[in-house]
């Protein structure tokens, strides 16, 4: 490589020659507090001490909107191509933004060429600067884009005294410098200019290497990162519009007002759009923002990488920066899927409510989400400096902005939650665990069998389905408790009761004189609601203490129920809650990951499950 000097003056004075020649000049320049690519008028304009421009270059080479062809109407021999194209040179390109365009250059000319975007791009000069400012979500370093000065024909170096070093990248450009002031550049330059290059550091960093991304996000396309995100999602699609490797299109006619002629336009377009996938017939394919930020991430960060050797994200943040709703920066989103499995997220404890001696019922919000839950799945609560426990999620998913947990106190971390008031803090990690799937018993009639605390876990699916009544058959509820100050949610149990086609039946172990109901284990309650129950269209819910399976599990068959309408949750022993500490285990099954939730069909070869 050529290296050259030239003073600051002269430099500017080389662009006002540019400015009187045959190319149009753009520049960054200022607008208010932004910066922005603009046509040159004045060299003075010309701002090359700055963090980041608003839009990336491409619509230099990429218009906005284009048009493709010109017709005459009603005549398939007129279609005529159009392609406006005028030599222009760029001054102030950043690396990452010089390696965004060799992207587009290989993306329009790999396979079909692209005639309009290559003529404009042929007949362009582009002037690159390494960066002089730091932005604050730019984490070019992490994609290795912030020395890319390939597809520059000039590179600048703001020496930091009154003179730019210059790497003379091509032929084109060395012809370009010959006519300003510029000098080689001795020893001593050189080596100022290597370290001139390095003086802005990213503020931000990917937590891996930019190139393992495509293997890394092959195995997290289920990712529940991208869907809490997206529930912000407002599709404004200025993630990315403000992309410099984004280049989709979208092809329209356009007819004069004469009728007689018109043209075919492209226009930019982008998949955060929600009309982007959607095809005849009214099916979308992409129908919600989380299909659409799950594509723009994986075609980001895997599907270009791997279709064009080269970064499809080439970290310049702009796309964090232009987020209203704070979602859209995939550094964020790949930090948050890669970080420690370990670490959990600060939950605030909102309301608590006694409901027995030994049990206390917490509602918790967690920071600008929701959990995100299903019924029947668990969560590890932590309390710093005493530990960490697993607890069914208590309220349905229907119920959002917070979520419940009812919890015994039983040892070190229960009576340290007991002892927490509204305010206090904890970490959670999950949602964990498999789910009682009630979404996918449309139609079906249901029942609910639940002991002692297991009455928490089957809340949530339960309420779930009373929030949805209309979307199944009739529902029966048996709950059994051990005495009258053990029963779990009394009131709710009455709302229940009194829903269309919905019978609740309760029993106690001992009861007393205030208590009118019935009296015994669980089991009693089976007779007197086996003429109202229709096994092939039941799907039936256990959950209650280990004793409780096997009496009501040989109940249920005895009635005619087939294996696989029988649902169990299991607990088990349970520390790292994902599939990799070994205490959940049950032969081969990892509890914490196949469930808590079973088919009874499913495990009842298992030695180890009842
Ligand atoms: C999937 C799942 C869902 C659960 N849901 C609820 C719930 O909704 N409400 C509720 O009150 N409890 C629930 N539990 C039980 C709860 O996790 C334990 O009561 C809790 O871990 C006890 O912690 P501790 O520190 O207070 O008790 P410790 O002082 O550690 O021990 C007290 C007792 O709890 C048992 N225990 C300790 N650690 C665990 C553990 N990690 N997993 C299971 N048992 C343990 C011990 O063997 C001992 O018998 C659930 C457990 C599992 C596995
Ligand atoms: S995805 Fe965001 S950070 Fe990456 S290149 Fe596009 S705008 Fe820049
Ligand atoms: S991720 Fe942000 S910028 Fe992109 S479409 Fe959604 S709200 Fe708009
Ligand atoms: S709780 Fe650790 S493997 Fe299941």
């Amino acid at each position: 490589m050529e290296y050259k000097t030239i003073g600051k003056r002269d430099f500017r004075d080389f662009v006002n020659r540019l400015i009187q020649g045959d190319h149009e000049i753009n520049g960054v320049v200022r607008k208010g507090t932004a910066f922005v690519y603009d046509t040159l008028v004045d060299t003075s304009d010309l701002c090359l001490d700055y963090d980041e421009t608003l839009l990336p270059p491409k619509k230099y080479f990429l218009p906005v909107k284009e048009t493709l062809l010109t017709f005459k109407t009603g005549d398939p021999s007129s279609y005529h191509e159009s392609v406006e194209a005028e030599p222009r040179i760029i001054i102030g390109i950043h690396p990452w933004d010089l390696a965004a365009i060799a992207l587009l250059d290989k993306a329009f000319s790999m396979g079909q060429s692209d005639v309009n975007y290559l003529s404009r791009r042929n007949q362009s000069l582009l002037i690159g600067i390494y960066p002089t400012r730091a932005f604050k979500h730019r984490f070019s370093g992490s994609m290795i884009t912030d020395e890319h000065y390939q597809t520059a024909d000039l590179m600048l170096v703001d020496l930091g005294n009154d003179a730019y070093g210059i790497e003379v990248v091509t032929d084109e450009g060395r012809a370009l410098i010959l006519e300003s002031a510029a000098v080689p550049a001795d020893e001593h330059a050189i080596e100022n200019m290597e370290r001139r290059k390095h003086v802005v550091q990213d503020e931000v960093h990917l937590s891996m290497p930019g190139k393992d991304l495509p293997a890394f996000l092959k195995k997290q396309q289920q990712s529940k990162v991208i869907d809490r995100r997206a529930d912000r999602c407002f599709s404004c699609g200025s993630c990315v519009l403000v992309c410099p490797t984004c280049y989709c299109f979208h092809v329209e006619e356009e007819v004069d007002l004469s009728l007689q002629a018109g043209r075919r336009t492209r226009t930019w377009d982008g998949c955060m759009m929600e009309g982007f996938a959607s095809a005849a017939g009214g099916h979308n394919f992409r129908e919600t923002p989380a299909n659409r930020l799950r594509h723009r991430i994986l075609r980001k960060g895997k599907y270009l990488p791997e279709h064009f050797h080269l970064p499809g994200c080439v970290g310049c943040g702009r796309c964090a920066q232009a987020c209203v709703a704070d979602i859209a920066s995939p550094l964020e989103i790949i930090n948050e899927m890669n970080r420690s499995i370990y670490l959990p997220e600060v939950a605030t404890l909102q309301k608590v409510q006694t409901m027995t001696d030994k049990d206390r019922f917490f509602e918790f919000t967690l920071e600008g989400r929701d959990l995100g839950h299903q019924p029947g799945q668990f969560v590890e609560l932590s309390i710093p400096g005493i530990g960490e426990a697993p607890f069914s999620i208590s309220s349905s998913p229907t119920k959002t902005g917070c979520f419940e947990m009812l919890i015994r106190n039983v040892g070190k971390v229960t009576e340290a939650v007991h002892r927490l008031a509204p305010g206090d803090q904890v970490g959670i990690r999950g949602p964990f665990g498999s789910h009682f799937a009630v979404e996918r018993y449309l139609g079906k009639d249901l029942l609910f069998i639940a002991g002692g605390l297991g009455l928490a876990p089957l809340r949530s699916a339960i309420n779930y389905v009373m929030d949805n009544r209309e979307n199944y058959g009739q529902v029966t509820i048996l709950s059994g408790a051990r005495d009258r100050s053990q029963r779990l949610f009394p009131e709710e149990i009455n709302e229940w009761s009194r829903a269309p086609d919905t019978l609740v039946l309760e029993t106690l172990d001992h009861g007393d004189d205030q208590w009118s109901g019935q009296t015994g284990v669980i089991t009693t309650l089976l007779p007197m609601v086996s003429d109202r129950i229709t096994p092939s269209d039941t799907k039936a819910f256990i959950v209650g203490p280990p004793i409780m399976y096997r009496f009501v599990i040989r109940e249920l068959e005895s009635l005619g129920f087939d294996h696989k309408d029988i649902l169990v949750s299991l607990e088990r022993r349970m520390e790292c809650g994902v599939g990799k500490c070994g205490h959940c285990q049950i032969d081969d099954i990892y509890v914490c990951q196949e469930g808590p939730v079973f088919t009874y069909d499913s495990i009842r070869e298992s030695m180890e499950a009842l």
